[in-house]
């Protein structure tokens, strides 16, 4: 028979105190949110029968996890950062906002501070011999009026599916850049047809990953962030049609509408690639939005 004393008064008050109810000092917030964890977890450990052992393993799982920096890998292979843009979306739906590009998720490897350009950017340094990619674009409202001087920051990976900073063999800020929209909102990129990628095979996100009988592969994305005053910011990746992961990311970022057609062509100067991609933005009714969402990034200086 399994023993539970989670629900008795003892425990209860046990881990209120563990949570800190009883002192005047700290955040409410902070103490209700770990009392709830700690009370969720002890009610696993019972439901679920955890050994002393696997708890264990699970304390030290989480150690691997930070010293490789991979808690953001895996609450986007876990389909918590795309269960937030569902949340968003229904908050959206629910008040009402005109629809403009989906969001989707951000991703661990965003690096502020890329060069900002004007109108048009060319992305890679020439070390990488990957296919030539020219994308083009238009940032909108939702009324179709285009939007002059927005910020088109981009990122991308490299043929061998690492990013710049990340990944230090590449250049500074190598397939990164801020690009301001010209009158007419437009937009023009020079670089090279990224490749997706998996998660680091020997890493604590994909040994999990394995325990789940699941892949860490990414189809071949672009990352976004559009922003401009008076419109809520964007977060959002356009995905390359034609990858075989397109419909099966492990991060579960690819969305119907950013699934990006790309044409391959012959030129006289070998094989290029163009991409024609719009963005639409919302406009903004709240202070605030039309910002990014505060998270700890990366800053190279
Ligand atoms: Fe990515």
């Amino acid at each position: 028979m399994t023993i539970r004393i989670s629900q008795t008064a003892d425990i209860q008050k046990f881990f209120e105190g563990a949570a800190g109810f009883d002192q005047p000092k700290g955040s409410a917030r902070m103490k209700n949110v770990v009392h709830r964890v700690l009370t969720d977890a002890i009610k696993i450990i019972e439901d679920l029968e955890v050994t002393p052992e696997e708890f264990w393993k699970a304390v030290n799982y989480l150690n691997e996890l930070g010293s490789r920096q991979e808690a953001g890998l895996l609450v986007a292979g876990l389909g918590l950062e795309h269960y937030l843009d569902l949340l968003m979306d229904a908050e959206d739906k629910a008040a009402g906002h005109a629809p403009g590009t989906p969001r989707t998720i951000e991703g661990p490897l965003y690096v502020a501070g890329a060069p900002v350009c004007q109108h048009e950017a060319r992305l890679d340094d020439g070390q990488d011999p990957g296919t030539l990619l020219y994308m083009r674009g238009q940032v909108r409202d939702t009324e179709g009026e285009p939007v002059a001087n927005a910020m088109v920051d981009v990122w991308h990976a490299n043929t061998g599916g690492t990013y710049s900073y990340f990944d230090p063999s590449q250049s500074a800020f190598n397939l990164r850049r801020r690009i301001q929209t010209d009158a007419e909102g437009r937009y023009r990129i020079q670089s090279i047809v990224p490749s997706g990628y998996g998660c680091p095979p020997d890493g604590p996100t994909q040994a999990l990953l394995d325990q789940l009988g699941r892949h860490g592969q990414r189809p071949a994305h672009i990352h976004f962030f559009i922003s401009a005053p008076g419109h809520r910011h964007l977060t959002t990746q356009i995905n390359l049609e034609g990858d075989e992961y397109l419909h099966d990311d492990f991060a579960y970022a690819t969305r119907d509408e950013l699934i990006a057609p790309i044409h391959f062509t012959e030129g006289p100067d070998g094989r290029y690639a163009t991409i024609n991609f719009d963005f639409v933005l919302q406009p903004a009714a709240l202070p605030g939005e039309e910002g990014r969402l505060e998270r700890a990034r990366a800053l190279e200086v």
